[in-house]
């Protein structure tokens, strides 16, 4: 009879991802020295610092416990080099938005991940508003862009992304050129938060977001929130422990990223929220939870925009649920890190579990029984850290075969995890 797993304490993520590239790159387009308190300081993060020093803007290095400092300018420069944003598509998908604004030419690339992922549904708008795009045979990286003078866009997008949304409203913002965007769903939405707070004329009506070039990029001090989508890992661990109290603290609480916080409540976890607050117009407070018999849940595709980066541990959650669960309109995962839709089933399989793709949706019988064996994660950080977190119920085996690549979102994961460990009895 294996021993069971106690957790507890109170528990930090890093600083939340979104945040973080959008406070850098908005910090190198305001003139003067912006800080940023609590940023994540990941491999992505360290992308779009290293983007922006390349077009100009003093960004100081990115370490743990030191606030960032970026002295921004009003005219970025050209950058002989091409702008490499590694494994993150944030970076690459905001910084065309932002490059469609430089009258001058840029190369953008990525790793192997990055370059296989599609540009088009970004480069398309940016070219209807007048930047000039030279890209490959294939829809991605690399590619030049080249920005000037732009005109008003009226567009609608084709799907559901907050990267797209961004590098529009990005390209508005910094081409002072009035942009409107017919959404399908409602995505997460930091980016219109920081653009009101420079005075931005942006409203939503039934599904139509309009920004008017009302203002202006001045600097800023803001302390990031911990990332929710990496807190899920640590209360997913906590779901799957057999007694104790966890409590995250400091975690970003903005409505169009807590989606997930509604589907474990449904799978029978109890969340409560504590220490509620507000800074720089995100809301954030103290996640506490404790251990749960799950059941399983089905996931509409119309709330999938606002659980996109927890689809992996939620998938792993109900390989343990009592039940099956069904989570529908998943193609977007397909286009992720990785085929993030594929390799869940896959590896789900592998091991031992109940899991198959029907079209765009995933099918999860959950069981107790346990699972065994190795995880390909196509260097996935979400991949690798919700089967690390499967790995840690008694009885799994699970061999991760790329736990490092936690590294591009969640610094320190492994050493987060083992914290939460008060013993066995
Ligand atoms: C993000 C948007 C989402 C998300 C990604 C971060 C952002 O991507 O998956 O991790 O910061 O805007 P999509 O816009 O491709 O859905």
């Amino acid at each position: 009879m294996p021993k069971s797993r106690v957790v507890g304490g109170t528990h930090r993520v890093p600083g939340d991802k979104s945040i973080t590239h959008r406070a850098l790159l908005f910090a190198a387009l305001a003139p003067g020295r912006s800080t940023v308190t609590g940023a994540l300081t990941s491999l992505d993060a360290r992308s779009t610092a290293r983007v922006l020093r390349q077009l100009g803007a003093e960004v100081s290095p990115l370490r743990q416990g030191t606030p960032v400092e970026i002295r921004g300018r009003k005219r970025l420069v050209r950058s002989d080099t091409a702008l490499d944003c590694g494994n993150s598509g944030t970076t690459a998908r905001l910084l065309l938005g932002l490059l469609a604004a430089q009258r001058f030419s840029s190369r953008v690339t990525g790793d192997a991940s990055l370059r296989r992922r599609p540009m088009r549904r970004v480069t398309d708008p940016l070219v209807a508003m007048g930047a000039r795009v030279t890209a490959g045979a294939n829809d991605g990286l690399p590619l030049t862009i080249t920005g000037g003078a732009l005109q008003a866009l009226d567009w609608e997008l084709a799907v559901a992304s907050a990267q797209v949304k961004s590098a529009l409203l990005l390209a508005g913002a910094a081409g002072g050129v009035e942009v409107r965007l017919t959404e399908r769903a409602a995505t997460r939405d930091h980016t219109e938060r920081f653009l009101r707070h420079f005075g931005f004329d942006i409203t939503v009506r039934r599904g139509v977001l309009t920004l008017k070039p009302t203002g202006q990029f001045a600097p800023f001090d803001i302390t990031v929130p911990g990332d929710p989508s990496s807190a899920i890992f640590l209360l997913a661990a906590t779901l799957l422990a057999d007694r104790g109290d966890v409590r995250i603290a400091g975690v970003g609480l903005n409505p169009s990223r807590t989606g997930f916080l509604a589907v474990l409540r449904r799978m029978g976890a109890v969340i409560d929220e504590a220490n509620v607050t507000e800074s720089f117009g995100e809301p954030l407070g103290d996640l506490i939870t404790q251990p749960a018999m799950l059941v399983s849940t089905d996931i509409a595709a119309d709330e999938v925009p606002g659980v996109i980066d927890e689809i992996p541990m939620l998938a792993c959650l109900a390989a343990r649920a009592r039940g099956t669960s069904r989570f529908v309109g998943l193609a977007e995962l397909r286009v992720k890190e990785s085929n993030r839709l594929e390799l869940l089933a896959t590896n789900l399989q592998r091991l031992g579990a109940n899991a198959r793709v029907d079209g765009d949706d995933l099918i999860i019988a959950g069981r107790d029984a346990p699972l065994a064996g190795r995880v390909v994660t196509h260097a996935d950080h979400r991949i690798a850290m919700a089967f690390t977190v499967l790995g840690r119920v008694a009885g799994n085996r699970i061999r991760v075969d790329d736990p490092a690549c936690a590294a591009v979102s969640f610094p320190g994961f492994d050493v987060a995890l083992a914290a939460l460990d008060q013993g066995t009895r």
